[in-house]
């Protein structure tokens, strides 16, 4: 079988995908700009997360929040495959219009929201039923401002945060922390498509939610 240019659309997991090459990406990125933290791609431990969510999916109607969501395709999986309702936050705006060219290709609607992690409201939060986020903890500098943000959507309510990674050192930091504060468990995945992967999935469930014989702790 011929392979693939390099810039064909390809379909992954029901979505079809834009590779970075491909002209209709590289037009969208001389009008509007390139994205400025590594959200020049679609990186692969979101589909750690699809598969998860395939075991374990969410219930329909799902409020869930994509944070550092880049072009949002784990949002779209949630969306098409759920009925979740979504929400991409990412720091950087020049993701949006690559975000924005993918849900209508895949006939999904996202909604978005431009902050860093540590700037989302309170109140925001709360009207979240999960979080999550593929590859977000990849340099020293963010495991703080993830802490702060998973401190106060367990404050808020959010009853599951699911972030998923290769390994790296700041990942596998905030990990241990969560696993001490919030008996986050840690759990190692592998992919075969795309392409063979392993990597983790930092599961936390809501420790104030959790139900014990006497109701919730
Ligand atoms: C490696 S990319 C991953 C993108 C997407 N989750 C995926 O799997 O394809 C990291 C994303 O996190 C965003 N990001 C980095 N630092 C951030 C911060 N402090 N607050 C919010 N988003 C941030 C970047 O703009 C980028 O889109």
């Amino acid at each position: 079988m011929s392979k693939l240019p390099s810039a064909s659309i390809q379909n992954i997991r029901g979505l079809d995908i834009y590779p970075p090459k491909h002209p209709r990406i590289q037009k969208m990125l001389a009008k509007a700009g390139a994205p400025e933290i590594h959200g020049d791609k679609v990186w692969f431990s979101s589909y750690f997360i699809m598969d998860y969510l395939d075991a374990n999916p969410p219930a329909p109607k799902t409020r869930i929040m994509e944070i550092g969501c880049g072009w949002g395709l784990l949002s779209m999986y949630c969306t098409k495959n759920f009925h979740a309702r979504t929400l991409g936050v990412d720091a950087d705006k020049n993701v949006f219009p690559l975000l924005e060219l993918h849900a209508e290709r895949n006939k999904v609607k996202v909604k978005t929201k431009a902050s860093r992690f540590e700037n989302l409201k309170p109140a925001l939060l709360a009207k979240q039923d999960m979080i999550v986020g593929g590859d977000i903890c990849f340099w020293d500098e963010l495991v703080e401002p993830l802490h702060t943000l998973i401190a106060n959507a367990l404050d808020a309510g959010v009853k599951r945060i699911i972030i998923a990674d290769p390994g790296r050192p700041p990942f596998l930091k905030l990990a241990r922390r969560c696993r001490r504060l919030y008996k986050g468990k840690l759990k190692s995945v592998r992919i075969t498509k795309p392409r063979k992967h392993e990597g983790y999935l930092l599961i936390i469930d809501n420790p104030a939610l959790v139900l014990t014989a006497d109701g919730p702790t």
